[in-house]
C-alpha cells in the first residue's frame, strides 16, 4: 500500500516488459533517477515487501565508483551515524556486505548494484528541493551534515568530495510516506537529514613531511580531479593542488549558502566558466551581496576562502565544520 502511493509518479516501470527485474532479495519497481553515474530504482523486498532503493551502476560509469561507494558506506555503518544513508543487506540474512552485488539486466548483462534505505528524496517531502530553507531548518541540515562529515573526516580519514544539495535529503519527522521505515525519533521534532552519494570519496593519507592527512593528485586519485560537480568544486581542485577536509568545508559552505539564500553560490554552468569563477574568486561577490546578517557573511567568507589556510581549522575535539556551524548559528540566532 505504501509502495502503491509511490508508484503513481512518472518513471520507467521495471515490470513494463512483463519480466520482473531483481537485485538480490529486492524487486525493482520504478526508476527514480538515472543518467548520471547510476540508475536509482525504487524497489521492495521479495518477502517482507519493505521498500528499498537499489542503485545500479550505469553502463557508462566505471565499476570502481560503486565499489568505492559501498566500501565507504560499509565503513560508515559501523559508526552508526544517523545522517548517512543506510546500506541494506543483500542476502536476506541481515548482514550488510562491503562489496556491491551483481544483477543481470533483461539483456543478460551483469551490473553492479547496492541496496539502500528508501528516503523521501522527491520534491514533495524533501525540503532540500523546496527552495530556500528557513533559518532553523538550514541550521538543522548544516548540523546533520557536519555530524556525517565528522565521522568521515575524523574517524575514517575519508573526504566526500561531492557535497551539493542534490546529495542531501531532509524531511520533517512523520511527514513522509516512507515514515514507517525511516522516521526514527528525534529530539524536538528536528529534521531528519541524510547524506548520499559516496562515489567520489577518497581516503586521506599522512603527508610525508607534515604528517597531516591530505590527498595528493596522484594517478590513483586522478578521478577526484577529473570528475565532479563543477559549481561545488573547491578552488584547490581547479589548481590541482592537494586536498584535505577543508576542501569538503568549501563545498559544504557552498551548499549551505544555497540552502539558506535560495541562490547558487557559483552561477556558472560549464566546466570552463566554473573554473573561471571559482579559481578567480568571483563567487565571493555573491557572498558579499547576499541578504544575510554581517556575521553570517563573515562565516561564509571564511569557510569559502580561496586559500585553504584561511578557512576554519579544527582544534580537537572541535572540527573546522563545528567552528563554522558555531559561527553561523550565532549569526542567525
Ligand atoms: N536511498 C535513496 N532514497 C531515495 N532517493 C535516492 C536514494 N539514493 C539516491 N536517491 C535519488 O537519486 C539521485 C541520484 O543518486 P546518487 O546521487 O546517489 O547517484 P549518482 O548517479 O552517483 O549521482 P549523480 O546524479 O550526482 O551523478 C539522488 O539525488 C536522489 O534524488
Ligand atoms: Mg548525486
Amino acid at each position: 500500500m505504501l509502495l502503491d502511493r509511490l508508484r503513481g509518479a512518472r518513471g520507467r516501470e521495471a515490470a513494463s516488459t512483463g519480466t520482473d527485474l531483481h537485485a538480490g532479495p529486492y524487486r525493482l519497481l520504478r526508476q527514480l533517477d538515472g543518467g548520471g553515474e547510476a540508475q536509482v530504482w525504487l524497489a521492495e523486498h521479495n518477502s517482507t515487501r519493505s521498500p528499498a532503493v537499489v542503485k545500479v551502476q550505469s553502463p557508462a560509469s566505471r565499476p570502481e565508483r560503486l565499489r568505492r561507494e559501498v566500501a565507504v558506506l560499509h565503513l560508515l555503518q559501523t559508526a552508526q551515524t544517523p545522517n548517512v544513508v543506510r546500506l541494506l543487506p543483500l542476502d536476506g540474512m541481515g548482514t550488510v556486505p562491503d562489496e556491491p552485488g551483481v544483477l543481470h539486466t533483461w539483456r543478460g548483462e551483469p551490473r553492479l548494484f547496492c541496496a539502500l534505505e528508501a528516503l523521501p528524496s522527491g520534491r514533495e517531502y524533501n525540503l532540500i528541493r523546496q527552495g530556500p530553507l528557513k533559518r532553523e531548518d538550514a541550521l538543522a541540515v548544516c548540523d546533520g551534515l557536519r555530524a556525517a562529515l565528522r565521522a568521515m573526516h575524523a574517524d575514517f580519514r575519508v573526504v566526500h568530495n561531492d557535497l551539493k544539495p542534490d546529495n542531501l535529503v531532509a524531511w520533517r519527522p512523520g511527514r513522509s510516506p516512507l515514515a514507517v521505515r525511516v522516521d526514527t525519533p528525534t529530539v524536538g521534532g528536528r529534521l531528519h537529514v541524510r547524506l548520499l552519494d559516496f562515489g567520489q570519496a577518497a581516503p586521506l593519507v599522512s603527508h610525508p613531511i607534515t604528517g597531516q592527512p591530505y590527498l595528493g593528485p596522484s594517478e590513483t586519485y586522478r578521478y577526484v580531479y577529473d570528475s565532479g560537480t563543477w559549481p561545488y568544486c573547491a578552488p584547490e581542485r581547479w589548481r590541482r593542488e592537494p586536498l584535505d577536509d577543508r576542501s569538503d568545508q568549501w563545498s559544504f559552505a557552498a551548499t549551505v549558502f544555497e540552502l539558506l539564500t535560495g541562490e547558487r553560490l557559483v552561477r556558472a554552468q560549464s566546466k570552463a566558466a566554473c573554473e573561471n569563477e571559482i579559481a578567480g574568486g568571483g563567487y565571493l561577490a555573491h557572498v558579499a551581496a547576499a541578504k544575510l546578517p554581517p556575521a553570517a557573511r563573515e562565516a561564509f567568507e571564511r569557510a569559502l576562502a580561496p586559500s585553504m589556510v584561511d578557512r576554519y581549522a579544527g582544534v580537537p575535539p572541535m572540527s573546522g565544520l563545528d567552528a563554522f556551524y558555531r559561527d553561523l548559528e550565532g549569526a542567525l540566532a
